[in-house]
């Protein structure tokens, strides 16, 4: 089965690296998924690995890593950005939905890192996700992932339209990156809309491109009561990746450490 977002990734593939350098949350949330796969004793799971932005980053400092993701065209680029790295060989890339995949033994640890369980668009498919997650778990194995903390004031930045980057492509031509998004406060969904100008030596548009990408968001007491209804045990809910306990008046992302229990 496949959703909309499968086919939204084969084209955001080709603007993922612009869309991840100049994203507030990459640098914070890279750090805090890699001291978490440092510190991993076993097999970790990384679900939607994308073009393996943190995979690798751990794999060069040792990890090995199994990864998931629905998309080739994000699978293609973690292939090739993994081989110029020289890590390949510590990458076992899979392609498959995070709620069916199948790995040969349970995992020690399974994240689902930068907002990734929006890709669902439903409770029941985060449900089944989680559910799947939960059995390809060893006892005591964690499963660590983050969703927005939809608040006024992010909901109102998201839905200004920003420059996002201004930048070069391979044919040499200059190019501007836009977004905005539509959010539906009632159904918890966002529509992402990006569309990228690319211009002529004259400062001409030639062309534009627009992608989207379709998410959703999750309050804290709906993901606490997923997690607790499929059996696993709340380690910590943090506010942000520097590893601050979530409170509801600072946080800015919801990160949660849960546990099979032994
Ligand atoms: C926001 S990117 C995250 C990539 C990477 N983990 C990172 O932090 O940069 C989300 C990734 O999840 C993948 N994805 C979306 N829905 C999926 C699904 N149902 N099953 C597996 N992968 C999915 C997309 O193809 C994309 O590569």
């Amino acid at each position: 089965m496949s959703y909309e977002n499968t086919s939204e990734y084969e084209r955001f593939a080709e603007i993922y690296k612009v869309w991840t350098s100049t994203a507030a949350s990459t640098n914070q949330n890279l750090a805090f998924y890699i001291d978490t796969y440092l510190a991993a004793q076993g097999t970790i799971v990384e679900l939607g690995i994308g073009d393996g932005r943190i995979a690798i980053e751990a794999a060069r400092r040792g990890c090995s890593l199994t990864g998931v993701d629905l998309s080739p065209a994000m699978l293609d680029r973690c292939r090739k950005l993994s081989a110029e790295a020289g890590v390949a060989d510590r990458l076992t890339l899979i392609e498959s939905d995070f709620r069916h995949f199948d790995i040969p033994a349970p995992a020690t640890l399974i994240t689902l890192p930068y907002h990734s369980i929006g890709h669902l668009p439903s409770i029941e498919d985060k449900r089944e996700a989680i559910q799947h997650i939960f059995e390809n778990l060893s006892p005591g194995g964690l499963f660590v992932f983050d969703d927005f903390f939809m608040t006024p004031q992010l909901m109102s930045h998201m839905r200004a339209v920003q420059l996002r980057a201004a930048y070069q492509n391979t044919e040499g031509n200059d190019c501007l990156l836009w977004v905005t998004s539509l959010i539906d406060e009632l159904k918890q969904s966002i529509s992402v809309v990006t569309w990228e100008d690319i211009l002529d030596d004259n400062g001409e548009m030639q062309k534009r491109h627009y992608r989207r990408l379709s998410l959703s968001w999750l309050e804290p007491d709906q993901i606490s009561a997923l997690l607790i209804d499929t059996g696993f045990t709340i380690e910590a809910c943090y506010g942000d990746f520097q590893r601050t306990p979530f409170e509801t008046a600072r946080a800015r992302e919801q990160v949660w450490v849960a546990r099979k229990p032994d």
